[in-house]
């Protein structure tokens, strides 16, 4: 049976019995309306520890104001039914007054310099600043070995690197593979404002990087394999936000040089703001 916890005390005393048996504890944060990606990010987080915990709380801090805090689908028992499939010991579910016990505005905020400016960091002021505030304060709560965090936030998993290695958190953070969608969407959360029309469209982002990925592979100049992608986005209804091609640690590549990369979008289709992004 998985065990929802709301008490900070409660959740110290569980995980303080598994550290004291010797267990591992492995640990996946969420903001909940959960789906087959964050599900496959428990079985690998099973995988790597012997016990696992997941939080669901939707982070006011990482919204913009015009975002969609509000309105961010909130489902709590089918998450606890699924996390309970998924073989969850312990669900998390703390309060925003617990965890920012001194108000919003005066809560201490991690800031990790570099990498959380680019892409998403530009389009969404503040974005990662939130995020690493909540999951700095998340660790400390859980107190896990190992977190999983999803490949379909590609540079919030390199915010997340950079931050445990600056801050020496002894936590091992693994990444899970992207899940989707029979017609090659991400799955994610925010899928659902999609509607009849829009929602057939969205698929156009998958075709759009894998067409990314196949030039770039064919030598293709990258300034012409990013504008074809941004105009094949364009073309098919989409606001683009970015698409590009970058190193793995998110650097500009320099021209003609081999080796590994990704191609990374984020675009909108009306009211709904989709990323996703390939590694080859
Ligand atoms: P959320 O969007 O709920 O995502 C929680 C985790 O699930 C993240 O690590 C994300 O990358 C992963 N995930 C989402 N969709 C996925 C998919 N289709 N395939 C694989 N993994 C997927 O990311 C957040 O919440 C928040 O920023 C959080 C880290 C919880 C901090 O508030």
């Amino acid at each position: 049976m998985i065990e929802t916890v709301t008490e900070l005390s409660r959740l110290r005393a569980i995980v303080g019995g598994w550290k004291r048996e010797g267990l591992r504890v492995g640990f996946v944060p969420t903001m909940g309306n959960l789906h087959a990606g964050h599900y496959s990010l428990v079985t690998l987080a099973r995988r790597h520890a012997d016990r696992v915990v997941s939080s669901v709380f939707v982070n006011p801090t990482q919204f913009g104001p015009n975002e969609d805090f509000t309105r961010y689908p909130r489902t709590p028992e089918a998450d606890t039914s699924g996390l309970e499939q998924a073989g969850c010991d312990v669900l998390w579910l703390p309060t925003v007054e617990s965890m920012y016990p001194f108000g919003v505005e005066l809560a201490a905020k991690v800031h990790v310099p570099g990498v959380s400016a680019l892409l998403e960091g530009a389009h969404r002021p503040g974005h990662f600043d939130g995020v690493c505030t909540v999951v700095s304060r998340l660790f400390n709560q859980v107190q896990p070995d190992m977190a999983a965090f999803g490949r379909k936030d590609y540079q919030q998993l390199a915010v997340i690197r950079q931050m445990v290695a600056d801050l020496a958190f002894p936590i091992e953070i693994v990444g899970g593979d992207i899940v989707r969608e029979d017609d090659g969407l991400a799955m994610s959360s925010r899928n659902q404002y999609l509607t009849a029309d829009t929602r057939p469209q969205a698929a156009v982002i998958r075709r759009v990087l894998l067409g990314m990925r196949d030039a770039s592979l064919a030598g293709t100049p990258r300034a012409q394999v990013e504008a074809e992608g941004a105009a094949r986005l364009q073309a098919a209804g989409f606001q683009v936000d970015y698409a590009v091609v970058r190193l793995p640690d998110l650097g500009e590549p320099g021209e003609g040089a081999g080796g590994a990369r990704v191609a990374l979008v984020a675009a909108r289709l009306g009211n709904t703001r989709l990323i996703d992004n390939i590694e080859f």
